[in-house]
């Protein structure tokens, strides 16, 4: 892509960004659909998040993605939080629109359209796992109950905060909660590992059998290979699994969208992403 003035300039904002794939997977997106956009990786100071947002809209910029640490912050600053953000209690994309700084959390829409365009696994009447009770559950909530699973629970090391989740969502989402003790004796078609521990080496204490026959076994964590929680999963026999790439894509995917009005193919670039799970 060639970078002249007259392209629109689009960036993902964190602190350290130098691991982040965005500009890749935007880049990609971009020429596979002849959009003239420029898209880079900003790292701002921990404490100029602000300022470097001002900046860069001073300078022309459409939008960003945002990561670490700037996820609540990029909340404060927003002039319009869509429902997705709120309930997230995060944001991941801006789109700035005149003096207007609207502010969206695709990540759970991306796991969404992974699980069921890409791993061909429809939500609607299966009984739903997460383990996990962070922010990254909290983004994956609303897009899950939204597809009418026929059970959508959240299982926790502390259960207070699974509980809270229950309160915190009551109005949008009917939800089970609890311990993984609690799990004992159920069974699910789909189980979520939205825990950090796909980023360490420990092990959920799931009980037996809560993988049902031809289960879905999914880590958020993307590019770590087997997590414990895979290698879990293959113990209990379940052979469909996956991690959190094509997730990573298709959150970009729905962002590039929403600044573009275009919604370009994410399989070749979930391709050349992909690292083997072994
Ligand atoms: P994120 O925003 O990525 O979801 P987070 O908000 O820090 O991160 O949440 C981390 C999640 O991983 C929590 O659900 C945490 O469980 P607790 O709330 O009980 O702390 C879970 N987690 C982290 N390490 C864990 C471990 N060793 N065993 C079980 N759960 C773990």
């Amino acid at each position: 892509m060639t970078d002249h003035p007259a392209s629109e300039r689009y960036a993902v904002i964190g602190n350290p960004i130098g691991h982040s794939k965005s500009p890749l997977i935007h880049t990609a997106f971009a020429q596979a659909t002849g959009q003239d956009i420029v898209y880079t990786a900003i790292e701002a100071p921990l404490d100029g998040f602000k300022a470097t947002v001002q900046a860069f809209i001073a300078a022309g910029g459409r939008g960003m993605n945002v990561t670490l640490p700037f996820k609540l912050q990029a909340f404060e600053i927003a002039t319009d939080p869509m429902e997705s953000a709120r309930l997230a209690g995060a944001v991941n994309a801006l789109k700035f629109e005149g003096d207007r700084i609207v502010a969206q959390n695709f990540d759970g829409l991306g796991l969404v359209n992974d699980i069921q365009h890409n791993l061909g696994v429809s939500l609607a009447g299966k009984r739903v796992l997460i383990c996990g009770a962070g922010g990254a559950t909290r983004g994956a909530i609303l897009p899950i109950a939204a597809q009418q699973p026929a059970l959508l629970a959240v299982a926790n090391r502390s259960a207070d905060k699974a509980h809270g989740l229950q309160r915190d969502f009551a109005a949008h989402a009917v939800l089970q909660t609890g311990g993984y003790a609690e799990l004992a004796g159920e069974s699910f078609d789909v189980v979520l590992n939205a825990t950090s521990t796909g980023l360490s080496q420990a092990e959920l204490p799931l009980p037996a059998g809560v993988f049902a026959p031809g289960a879905l076994a999914y880590e958020l964590v993307y590019g770590k290979g087997l997590t414990p929680f895979l290698k879990q999963a293959q113990a209990a026999g379940v052979t469909h699994i996956a991690d959190g790439v094509g997730m990573l894509v298709e959150q970009a995917a729905e962002a590039f969208a929403w600044w573009r009005g275009m919604r370009p193919d994410t399989k070749p670039v979930i391709a050349r992403f992909t690292v083997p799970l072994e």
